[in-house]
């Protein structure tokens, strides 16, 4: 199969291709998704098979509006501000599911489903002449960084699917914040996105916390941050320390003989990329939403050149900081200098 590059000339045509059960990949605000119509159950599975995607982890439904009462069991309350104050928007929410509204592929096996209207106007468009809501999870390989340019979905997806929609570079580059409103102690934040926890208060009061997807014996609430992710194939080491410590690093690399590929603001390349093979820059230090924009682009850049091995830069836990840091940990191998607390030892 050939995949077809469309945009706001023909979405038409894309149209017609989901409604007969055909995949088109389209541009959000955070990264690309793969769309197939949310009814179609042969549709829905197709998209899992291409990505390669784990069964047991749901995919997120994209509507064109935030008339949602006829696709879930019911709206609490507190969605509709969020709505009114994040729609359209990278906020996905998560609710309790309605029998035989959408394709059961869609939820695997949950009583709930995720919901999100993206902000991103030919999406969309595509969404409201489809006619029905769209799945869309990441138009990535499973495993690998998502998305944030229609060529980065041909590289993962070329052959596999009918289209793609082309709406240039992502302008946020994260995924969406994804916020459970179904659980019995309070809304709470499964996966950091662009819209942050001082986001939300105003609306919803102290959040119960962020849950980490993984932690306890408990059934996994989002079941897709428990695998890793967003990862190149070479070992990306995530350095959380001073200049002695990247020379150490560096040093240790250069004595085994390895090619070193460098994931850094400007500043930390000015002073270290004599060491490495190649670099990517993620702008200036104090600008996280650069660093964000940029991050999956350069994981996917240093993964084709010929290192072996990948040092990321890491940045404040704070605001967007905090999405930054949770997909780069998740694509880390090791973080050094080595802390107990850290999430990887
Ligand atoms: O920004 C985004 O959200 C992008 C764009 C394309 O919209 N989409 C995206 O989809 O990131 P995906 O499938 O890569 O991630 C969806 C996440 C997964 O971690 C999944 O486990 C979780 O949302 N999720 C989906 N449905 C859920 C549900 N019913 N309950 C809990 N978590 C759910
Ligand atoms: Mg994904």
């Amino acid at each position: 199969m050939e995949t077809k590059i469309y945009d706001a000339s023909n979405i038409d045509e894309a149209a017609e291709l989901l409604q007969a059960g055909e995949l088109i990949a389209f541009p959000t605000e955070t990264v690309y998704g793969l769309g197939a119509i949310a009814s179609n159950d042969e549709a829905v599975k197709n998209v899992y098979k291409v990505k390669g995607r784990p069964s047991d982890n749901p995919l997120i439904v994209h509507v064109s509006d935030r008339e949602i009462a006829e696709f879930v069991a019911f709206v609490p309350e507190q969605a509709e501000a969020l709505m009114e104050a994040f729609w359209p928007g990278p906020l996905t929410l998560i609710f309790p599911m309605k029998e035989g509204v959408f394709a059961p592929t869609v939820t695997a096996g949950h009583q709930t489903v995720a919901l999100r209207m993206p902000a991103q106007e030919q999406t969309l468009e595509l969404i409201r002449k489809t006619g029905f809501p769209l799945v869309g999870p990441s138009a990535n390989t499973s495993g690998k960084p998502s998305p944030t340019t229609a060529q980065h979905v041909l590289h993962d997806l070329s052959g596999k699917i009918a289209g793609i929609l082309d709406g240039g570079e992502t302008q946020i580059g994260l995924e969406s914040t994804v916020l459970d409103l179904t659980n019995a102690a309070g809304p709470v934040i499964l996966r950091p996105g662009a819209i942050t926890e001082v986001q939300l208060e105003p609306i919803l009061g102290k959040l119960a916390g962020t849950k980490q997807a993984t932690d306890g014996a408990e059934a996994p609430k989002a079941p897709g941050m428990k695998y890793q992710h967003y990862a190149p194939a070479q070992p990306v080491i995530l350095i959380d320390g001073t200049a002695a410590d990247w020379e150490a690093v560096i040093e240790a690399y250069c004595a085994e003989g390895k090619k070193i590929g460098i994931l850094a603001s400007e500043e930390k390349l000015a002073v270290h990329k004599e060491a490495a093979a190649a670099t990517y820059s993620l702008g200036l230090k104090k600008e996280v939403t650069t660093a964000s924009q940029r991050l999956y682009a350069g994981l996917r850049y240093l993964d084709e050149q010929p290192v072996d091995v990948i040092l990321a830069e890491a940045y404040d836990v704070a605001g967007l900081g905090k999405a930054f840091m949770n997909r780069l940990e998740k694509a880390a191998s090791a973080k050094y200098p080595k802390k107990t607390n850290g999430i990887i030892s």
